[in-house]
């Protein structure tokens, strides 16, 4: 039996669990959500391996107070205040620049973070007790539809996460507005709870983009897709003895290959933990890309597991080079 009541003392141990790196599914006013501790890269990355994710994409960081915005992201427009003021906590979700402790798997290598303050007792008490951000999408299969009952998500994930929040039905049922701030500009990304007009009472006029939606898009479609701004390239693909290893950057998959004094030398896992290695790519890839290096040289991984997202990631990354 993995659903339990929401009752304050499975709610203090449902925190235990997001404290201690593993995931919850929790009920919010929109879908439940499939939740690990947001500053953690190890948790973040079994979200992606319970929701049999084909790719990496950026995960919305859910607060309990709306102080701890700041903790998290940079205010940089000041029609925010009044946003939260007005919309929070409710189904809207801010897309701000991060800060520095969000982890890079967070928001897919974005220098932006995407955040939102839910409308839900369980939630906020889940958050509060947890006493940090929850990364949290919503908890289905990859592709499936979104859960707004604790049986719709035991259907989907029961074998994969450690334990589901029973909250009752979702009020809204619709996954929460997001909306991308910039310092003179607003555009939405995906329409949701709260409606537009509501929010353009505040704004004047919002752009509209909708790149998001919940089914499949094609890769690389996204706009937020991440590449390094130098060549990548898989081992295989070079002969080892023609590039120049101090202008080479290299990233293994668990050890050391090559006797070369490669600029820099990055290992995703050790101990081939999928886990790990995904919560490393973003750090080592950033990293990397921040050296002023001719070229990056990444290892293939297996695609079992969250191999696979992680080869997307590379493979989309190294397209762009071909
Ligand atoms: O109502 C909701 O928003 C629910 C509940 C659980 O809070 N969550 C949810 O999460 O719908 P998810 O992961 O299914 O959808 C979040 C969307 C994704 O499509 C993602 O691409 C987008 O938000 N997103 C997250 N961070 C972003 C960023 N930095 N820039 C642009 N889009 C972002
Ligand atoms: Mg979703």
């Amino acid at each position: 039996m993995k659903v339990f009541e929401a009752n304050e003392k499975n709610i203090s141990t449902a925190s235990h669990i997001i404290k201690g790196g593993g995931l919850v599914a929790f009920p919010t006013e929109t879908v439940y959500g499939l939740g690990a501790n947001g500053l953690n890269a190890t948790a973040v990355a079994k979200i992606f391996e319970a929701k049999n994710r084909p790719t990496f994409n950026p995960l919305i960081l859910h607060i309990a107070d709306k102080n701890h915005l700041e903790d998290i992201s940079v205010v940089v427009n000041h029609i925010v205040y009044k946003l939260i003021e007005v919309f929070w906590p409710g189904p809207l979700t801010l897309v701000l620049p991060k800060k520095e402790k969000v982890p890079e798997i967070v928001t897919s290598g974005n220098p932006t973070v995407a955040v939102r303050m839910p409308d839900h007792r369980v939630a906020l008490s889940l958050i509060e007790k947890a006493g940090i951000p929850i990364a949290a999408p919503s908890a289905n299969i990859f592709g499936q539809l979104s859960p707004t009952t604790a049986a719709h998500v035991e259907a989907s994930l029961k074998d994969k996460i450690d334990m589901i929040l029973d909250g009752g039905g979702c009020r809204v049922g619709l996954e929460s507005t997001i909306l991308q701030v910039e310092e003179s500009k607003f555009t939405l990304l995906r329409p949701g709870g709260v409606p537009v007009e509501k929010i353009e009472e505040y704004t004047g006029i919002i752009e509209k983009k909708e790149i998001i939606s919940d089914a499949p898009v094609s890769p690389g479609q996204l706009p937020y897709h991440y590449s390094p701004t130098q060549p990548l390239k898989f081992l295989d693909e070079v002969d080892i003895e023609s590039v120049d290893p101090l202008k080479t950057g290299i990233i293994y998959f668990s050890e050391k290959k090559f006797d070369k004094n490669f600029s820099s030398v990055k290992v995703l896992s050790p101990t081939r933990n999928m886990y790990e290695a995904a919560a490393n790519l973003f750090s080592h890839l950033h990293l990397l890309q921040s050296q002023k290096l001719d070229l990056i040289l990444v290892e293939r991984i297996e695609r079992t597991g969250l191999g696979t997202a992680i080869m997307d990631r590379l493979q989309r990354a190294a397209a762009k080079y071909r």
